[in-house]
């Protein structure tokens, strides 16, 4: 089973971006916790970073290559029609991940343009957000 984990823009700031929201853990940090977690639950997982909208959608295309997609968008889940398109025609399950609470902050971040193409989408937990998903991913591809 491999689960594909897309980081999406401002994300490889992690660790000094707006600690308050985001917490301290750098990218790297995350991505090992993420392959630790992978590694007991006995699955496969790639973590890749972009910033680029049309990378990211690239990423999703790849159908081929993953299972499970595990996604947190970043800045695109508020304005990106083309990652919600491309979720949606990758046919792949996918859920939406963020590290702040999206609910509780700005009006204009409580609009997901992606979430509606997801099984669910799971919000403010920082990095457990993502380990959280791994353990959707692993019952939602078991049953
Ligand atoms: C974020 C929330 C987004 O609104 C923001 O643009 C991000 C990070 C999060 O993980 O909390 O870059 O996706």
């Amino acid at each position: 089973m491999k689960i594909l984990v897309v980081h999406g823009p401002n994300l490889n700031m992690l660790g000094t971006r707006e600690p308050e929201q985001y917490g301290t853990l750098t990218l790297e940090e995350i991505n090992s916790m993420i392959g630790a977690l992978a590694g007991e639950l006995g699955l496969e997982v790639k973590c890749v970073q972009s910033n680029s909208e049309s990378e990211i959608v690239d990423l999703i295309q790849d159908g081929g290559s993953y299972d499970f997609l595990i996604i947190n968008p970043a800045a695109y889940t508020h304005t990106s029609v083309a990652i919600r398109d491309a979720i949606a025609s990758a046919g792949k399950p996918a859920v939406e991940v963020h590290l702040s609470n999206i609910h509780k902050r700005e009006a204009f971040r409580r609009h997901s343009y992606s979430a509606g193409v997801c099984i669910g989408q799971i919000s403010g937990f920082g990095a457990m957000s993502y380990l959280l998903a791994l353990h959707a991913a692993k019952q939602h591809l078991e049953q």
